[in-house]
């Protein structure tokens, strides 16, 4: 989910809605925004953001204090009872809610049997009847009743509270969802991360677990929920505002694939100099050794940044000699995990948010590891509660489907393993710069993979209209099929499997026939001659082969219906190059089939819940 909020001396409609609008890809299936004008009014409705200010057209917003959200339902199905914001017992409060109330459930019986009564499903309208109850109960503060409450709920949350007693207060708190507040003149915005509140200003301040921050009569108090006062620490964004607009692009997804020769090289930059052999990730250094001398990495992550951390298994263990596991976030933390001394974690994430992997992390942590992270978001929890990381500098990623931030952290974690394999002297001099002034050209081979954009499109139409797709590789390239595959679902609704190549014949070769797209990652490198067979299992059965191979290969294309060729590289470095055709494809197909690829159904960018 997504909040925004603002109180200052501007109209605060506009700014709400317009940060909505930059937080919709946190989750969309409804919207809502509280006003005080005169009274406290909630308009919400189900669907996105445009459909709630289709639907406030002709009212009267008029309003210098506001808070807004877009939902990712948790609770309750989504529908414009259960959008935010939600009202307290009387009307008086309103809130927005970001995460999830874990124990509302007995706070709802016991409010039921105090006779509140509950007009939506969600965990959040609990949450500010139970603020206000409290303040009515101890005739205190709203600042202190927000405090106590919070002192009894279990979960995660970062709230926005408002009331029509005062319109120029807002009280807001955290824990374990995002919450930045931005600080203009006389103004405040609040929002779940930076991208609404850039525009107007670049000083901020992160609200960390536990604080509560009291907006009124224009001066920003922060104060944790023992009551102790806490001084804000306030930051200067790095963020420009084209990093978060299509900048011409039809779609955010196709200009965050675009943009990854940039990415990737903003990722390296100052890290690493094929000429001078440098290679350094500035974010380790205390910790540097515990890595180089790690008896074994285990790498937690979830969805694409799963994906990325198996690729990097395979680099660490072909270079750095270190054992690796690679660990669903979400099963790793439900089980009783084996880490001892000499165990490193590195924890992958985009957002730096998921709270599984944050969750996980903690875990690890609590049990003695020390734990790296690489995030893209700046200032993320799990970039923040790490002992030592690097970021991707992808920049901001809005499309749901990952891409670019899938590039950045193979980039980081390729860097990372070849800066312990030198220093632990596990791969040789010669090979070490040689693999350097490979990844340094990583950027202009992406660069000549987007010139396939057009023959894509052709090869797209021509598979649009598939029900089921298979995707294959081995070795470097098997995670590469897990995350086509994964592109292709997740944006067209096509159910896609990923497979290493040599797996197929133990189970889904059943499924080829003539009707079976297999899309082959099959370029030239130790195990080619092994995945020609596995082509040629696919063609015996009739299957319609596409391939994504190197250039200049002069066997695949005389099997295959379909080629795409990709320039050759190492073959540790090859899954930055063969990604990209795979994401071409599922966004072509995506875009012919109708989709909302920036927001595919169900999905959210960010999850904030388990
Ligand atoms: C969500 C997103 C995926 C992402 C995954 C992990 O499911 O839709 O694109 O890969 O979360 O997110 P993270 O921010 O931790 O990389």
């Amino acid at each position: 989910c997504g909040i925004v909020a603002y109180v200052g001396q501007k109209q605060a409609y506009p700014i709400i809605i317009n940060g909505l609008r930059r937080l919709e890809y946190r989750g969309y299936d409804s919207a809502g925004v509280a006003l005080l004008n005169g009274d406290l009014n909630i308009y919400k409705k189900k669907g996105k953001v445009a459909d709630l200010e289709e639907h406030l057209q002709d009212k009267e917003l008029k309003s210098t204090i506001g808070i807004g959200h877009t939902r990712w339902a948790t609770h309750g199905e989504p529908n414009d009872i259960n959008a935010h914001p939600h009202f307290s017992a009387s009307g008086r409060l309103a809130i927005i809610h970001n995460g999830i109330i874990e124990n509302y459930n007995s706070l709802r019986k016991d409010l039921i049997n105090k006779g509140h009564e509950f007009l939506s499903e969600t965990d959040s309208e609990v949450l500010i009847h139970f603020i206000e109850d409290i303040q009515e109960h101890n005739n205190c503060s709203l600042e202190e009743a927000v405090r106590l409450a919070l002192t009894k709920v279990v979960g995660a949350y970062a709230i926005v509270v408002m009331s029509k007693d005062d319109p120029n207060m807002l009280i807001a708190a955290r824990k374990g969802s995002p919450l930045v507040i931005g600080i203009g003149k006389d103004e405040f915005y609040l929002a779940s991360d930076a991208t609404p509140i850039v525009e107007y200003t670049n000083e901020v301040v992160y609200i960390n677990d536990y604080e509560i921050a009291i907006i009124k009569d224009n001066e920003l108090k922060i104060k944790d929920t023992q009551d102790v006062p806490m001084t804000p620490y306030i930051q200067t964004l790095d963020m420009e505002l084209e990093a978060i607009e299509k900048g011409g692009y039809e779609h955010f997804m196709l200009k965050e694939i675009f943009e990854q020769p940039r990415s990737i090289s903003d990722c390296m930059r100052g890290r690493l100099n094929a000429s001078t052999g440098h290679l350094m990730l500035g974010g380790i250094r205390e910790y540097a050794n515990k890595l180089v001398n790690a008896d074994r990495i285990i790498m937690i992550a979830c969805g694409t940044s799963w994906h990325s951390a198996l690729v990097a298994e395979y680099v660490f263990e072909e270079f750095c000699r270190i054992p690796v596991e690679v660990e669903y976030a979400s099963e790793f933390r439900y089980r009783n995990p084996v880490i001892n001394e000499g165990d490193v974690v590195i924890a992958i994430s985009q957002s730096g948010e998921t709270a599984d992997t944050l969750a996980a992390m903690e875990l690890a942590k609590s049990k003695g590891a020390i734990i790296f992270g690489v995030c893209n978001v700046v200032g993320s929890s799990i970039a923040r509660n790490s002992h030592e990381g690097a970021y991707t500098h992808a920049g901001p990623e809005i499309g749901v489907a990952s891409t670019k931030a899938f590039t950045a952290q193979l980039t980081v974690l390729t860097m990372m393993a070849l800066r312990v394999a030198h220093r632990k002297g596990s791969i040789t001099e010669r090979k070490y710069r040689e693999l350097l002034v490979e990844f340094e050209q990583i950027p202009a081979k992406v660069e000549k993979c987007l010139e396939l954009n057009e023959d894509i499109i052709k090869i797209s139409e021509l598979f649009k209209d598939a029900t089921n797709f298979l995707y294959l590789g081995r070795g470097y390239n098997f995670p590469v099929a897990l995350e086509g595959a994964l592109k292709l679902k997740e944006i067209s609704y096509i159910h896609a499997e990923g497979y290493p190549a040599a797996e197929m014949k133990h189970g889904p070769i059943a499924l080829i026939d003539e009707e079976m797209p297999v899309v082959f990652i099959a370029t030239r490198d130790s195990s080619y001659d092994k995945i020609v067979s596995n082509i040629q299992e696919v063609k015996a059965r009739k299957g319609k082969v596409i391939a994504i191979v190197t250039e200049g290969d002069a066997l695949i294309p005389k099997m295959a219906e379909f080629v795409i060729e990709v320039p050759s590289t190492n073959e540790a470095l090859m899954p930055l190059v063969s990604v990209i055709p795979l994401q071409l494809l599922s966004y072509h197909i995506a875009v012919m089939r109708g989709c909302n690829v920036d927001q595919p159904r169900n999905l959210a960018k960010s999850v904030t819940v388990e």
